[in-house]
């Protein structure tokens, strides 16, 4: 048997912009996770049983493009395995009649948590370990991005690499234009180039969910639309949000997360401006505030979903607290460890 845990993630600055080339920061969240069992089964077949979701089914009763079947054919397809192998080649790979996948997730769906993302990378690394070919961090993350895309248009890519690298990191989608191009870049990452991010001290971050669920792909093709009639004035927007995710990392690697509240203030308000707040988002923004938060902004796709604030250890309970009487269905309190 192998198991494998990926966790949630959020982004701190620079949604949206980044779809458009300009850097974004986002964080992995560890109290929210999702996991992945495989082992053999004396049935035959690829059978998934994630109960949070409701499927119990074999991969040839799924279609092609079901989110978990996709990910099983792509990486069978990629590894040059078939996911139906002959009872002797069974043998070989010490399968038993077949395989049995147990799926189940606490990161909320649909909310910009990235609980599609983390279910991709925990499968992909239980799933590619039971087949004895055990992935790298970056064939992880470009097989994941392949999923992404199928899911969601044209995703930036943030979401895979966070999740696989399991560290805070400096995004930039490709193709970054040379002069926005960060100096030491780690790795290239898949759908673009990633840098993980050095925490000078620790921060604590309040993510309150509004309930509301709507889909990132209609959010960023409504930007896109808006971009396409006002270009100029979308390009000036991003080109802040971008200044406002470098001048974030710079802040966040030399250890002064406090400076982090007034910019998340400052990006909340060029969201606001490129129409992807919403008045649920903006009574959550406005209610941590008031209760003591350092700054805050919405988060991910917007229109519904999260939005986050910077909080002390100590004033964390009571924003947590405001923001479900305005209205959160969720809170969940995280601290990004010093690294
Ligand atoms: O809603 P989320 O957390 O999946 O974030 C979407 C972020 C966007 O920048 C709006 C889109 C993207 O692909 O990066």
């Amino acid at each position: 048997m192998t198991t494998s845990s990926a966790p949630g993630k959020i982004i701190l600055f620079g949604e949206h912009a980044v779809v458009y080339g300009r850097p974004a920061l986002a964080v992995p969240v560890t109290q929210v996770h999702a996991d992945v069992e495989v082992s053999d089964s004396s049935r035959a077949g690829i059978w998934i049983n994630a109960p949070d979701v409701d499927l119990h089914a074999e991969l040839n009763t799924l279609p092609c493009d079901h989110p978990v079947a996709a990910v099983i054919y792509n990486l069978f397809f990629s590894l040059g395995i078939s996911p139906h192998p002959s009872p002797l080649s069974r043998r070989e790979r010490g399968w038993g009649e077949g395989l049995e996948i147990k799926i189940s997730s606490t990161i909320p769906v649909a909310s910009g948590l990235g609980s599609g993302a983390a279910v991709t990378v925990a499968l992909l690394r239980a799933l590619s370990s039971f087949l004895f070919h055990p992935l790298s961090d970056e064939q992880v993350n470009s097989l994941a991005y392949e999923i992404e895309k199928l899911h969601h248009g044209t995703p930036s890519g943030i979401d895979n690499t966070v999740i696989t690298y399991a560290r805070p990191v400096y995004f930039i989608k490709h193709p970054p234009s040379p002069s926005r191009s960060p100096t030491g870049v780690l790795r290239e990452g898949a759908g673009g180039e990633v840098e993980t991010v050095k925490v000078g001290a620790p921060f604590t971050i309040v993510i309150g969910d509004t309930g509301i669920s709507a889909p990132t792909k209609q959010s960023v093709s409504d930007v896109r639309k808006l971009w396409l009639k006002n270009t100029n004035r979308f390009e000036r927007v991003f080109d802040e949000v971008g200044q406002i995710a470098l001048m974030a990392r710079r802040v966040i690697e030399s250890g002064q997360p406090a400076l982090l509240g007034d910019l998340m203030d400052q990006n909340h308000a060029l969201l606001q401006e490129i129409t992807v707040s919403s008045p649920e988002l903006d009574r959550l923004v406005r209610a941590a505030r008031k209760a003591g938060a350092l700054g805050a902004k919405m988060s991910g796709g917007g229109r519904g979903g999260n939005m986050i604030a910077l909080v002390n250890k100590e004033s964390a309970p009571a924003v947590a607290e405001a923001l479900r009487s305005a209205g959160a269905i969720r809170t969940i309190i995280t601290t990004v460890q010093a690294i």
